[in-house]
């Protein structure tokens, strides 16, 4: 079970941050309703959100999930891949002290974005891609080794273009691994039950298990069909104005 879903709210200079996608301008009305829905949506599983004050220095920081990795025993504060990022590590570092006693961080040259990383129960998966370097991946696998935990790489530099490791891969629970097409037969995830997001769903590889409840973006059918006969209980949220900026729906809390 997760206690705490900590979350910020997007800033008005949200439309400003980056984006490969090319799907318009976010309309800030509708991202300030998606995420209310979202944090409802969490706290309704029995989990604590905590929501941090807008930050317009920094257009993304929305996404929390990248700047930091969290466990049950500890934090670690990331070193984000993208310059236009980096300082969302200094808010989000004292919003995280008065719940660990312990916080770790990646140090230059390593860089790393939460976003590739997955936990599933005491083994983690550490992307690597462009925001994630060798170096940062080394780092953050030496102190999960220190804690107790495993780790191993994988490199999504040529997985068909995803951002992130978790834009393309989901840990439900239950041994059960959501897979993009192009992770499938990665020989990482040979022992998980495997759930295939079909190629014209992409973006729903971006899932997130969080208690006793699959979320899954809204309007990738297919996937949602294959969730639920996996036998997870799904609930769809509507995360159209986060995809326009490469989000989804893990990229939204750090859950611990
Ligand atoms: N817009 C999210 C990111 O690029 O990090």
């Amino acid at each position: 079970m997760f206690t705490y879903a900590l979350t910020r709210l997007p800033a008005k200079t949200y439309p400003e941050g980056i984006t490969t996608a090319d799907l318009g301008k976010p309309n800030m009305d509708l991202t300030i309703q998606q995420h209310q829905a979202y944090c409802q949506a969490l706290s309704e599983t029995g989990g604590h959100v905590i929501s941090l004050p807008a930050a317009p220095d920094f257009p993304d920081s929305v996404f929390v999930e990248d700047a930091a990795v969290v466990t049950k025993d500890f934090a670690v504060i990331t070193r984000p891949g993208a310059e236009s990022r980096r300082g969302e590590i200094q808010l989000i570092e004292p919003a995280l002290q008065p719940y660990f006693d312990q916080i770790f961080h990646i140090t230059a040259p390593g860089t790393l974005d939460g976003g590739d990383i997955c936990q599933a129960e005491k083994h983690f998966f550490i992307g690597i891609s462009e925001r994630t370097n060798p170096e940062g991946a080394k780092q953050l696998a030496n102190i999960l080794q220190q804690n107790n935990y495993t780790s191993s790489e994988v490199n999504i530099q040529s997985a068909g273009g995803l951002l992130h490791l978790k834009s393309g891969l989901a840990y439900l629970g239950e041994n059960t691994m959501l897979l993009d097409e192009h992770l499938a037969e990665h020989p990482s995830f040979s022992q998980y039950r495997k759930l295939i997001v079909p190629s014209n769903e992409t973006y729903a590889g971006n899932c997130l298990r969080f208690n006793d409840v699959v979320f899954a973006p809204k309007g990738f059918p297919k996937t949602e069909n294959i969730i639920r006969q996996a036998g997870f209980k799904i609930v769809v949220l509507d995360t159209s104005e986060y995809r326009k900026m490469d989000g989804g729906l893990s990229c939204l809390s750090l859950r611990w």
